[in-house]
């Protein structure tokens, strides 16, 4: 199958030609996806590695540990800079299909070079919101550091529709930051630097992932880790 940029064809939606950025991406986020010269900047493993304080290789892991067997139709919701999609691409059995959504076309383009036309990938355009595809389309979803850059109610609907396409028996892997304890030397340097750069990110420090979830779909938390003296976590959720 040839990897491409598609228009979903499945979709019963209705879906606008050109999605419009959300405004937490154009006022909080311009610098690290929207601007042109982000990705020449953060599109480098290192970096990703020492923003999250050298933890990146370890929850990329754990997170493909988590999906694994990665098999059937999985989803990746939202781009990473790095080689996660790489790494999860190499663990997809037989058949089974991967497909990518993001908001920011660049950022679909710069995964589309990265991938370099492997087989098995497609790569939407989409809104988390609002993903378009039909309900209980697949059997395993990622969302990788995405819920922190989300407003509450940008994250509540993303939960939402994350659930609403992976289908019963299915899985969703979610890894994300957490609140460490207060003893972490870390603790009070990184409260004030998110604050500023990241402020819906200490949401997660304040909140369960759970309190999230919708109320109309059936869901089972699976288990929980946290990591790093419990700045991150993974939670992996199994639709009922
Ligand atoms: C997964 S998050 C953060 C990942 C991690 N910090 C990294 O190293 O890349 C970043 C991605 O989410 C995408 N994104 C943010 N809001 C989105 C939305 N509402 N729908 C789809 N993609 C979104 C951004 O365009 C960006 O590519």
């Amino acid at each position: 199958m040839k990897q491409e940029l598609v228009e979903d064809l499945r979709s019963d939606a209705v879906l606008p030609r050109v999605l419009a950025l959300p405004r937490y991406l154009q006022e909080v986020y311009w610098w690290a996806y929207v601007h042109p010269n982000a990705i020449r900047v953060f599109e480098r493993q290192w970096l990703v590695n020492a923003i999250l304080w050298g933890n990146f290789s370890k929850l990329r892991d754990v997170a493909l540990h988590a999906l694994s067997p990665v098999q059937g139709r999985v989803l990746q919701i939202a781009c990473v800079y790095g080689d996660l999609t790489g790494r999860l691409a190499d663990r997809i059995v037989g058949t089974s299909s991967l497909d990518v959504v993001d908001i920011v076309p660049g950022q679909l383009g710069n995964l589309q070079r990265k991938l370099a036309g492997r087989a098995g990938i497609s790569l939407f355009q989409r809104n988390s919101v609002a993903l378009g595809f039909a309900d209980n389309t697949y059997d395993r979803t990622l969302l990788f550091f995405l819920l922190h850059e989300q407003p509450e109610a940008v994250r509540r609907q993303t939960l939402a529709e994350a659930l609403r396409v992976t289908a019963p028996g299915g899985r969703i892997v979610i890894a994300d930051y957490h609140c460490p304890s207060r003893w972490h030397p870390l603790y009070y340097l990184l409260r004030p630097v998110l604050a500023l750069l990241e402020p819906y990110a200490l949401d997660l420090w304040r909140n369960d992932i759970a309190s999230w979830l919708p109320q109309d779909i059936k869901v089972r938390i699976e288990s929980r880790r946290t990591f790093f003296g419990g700045l991150y976590q993974l939670v992996v959720l199994v639709r009922e």
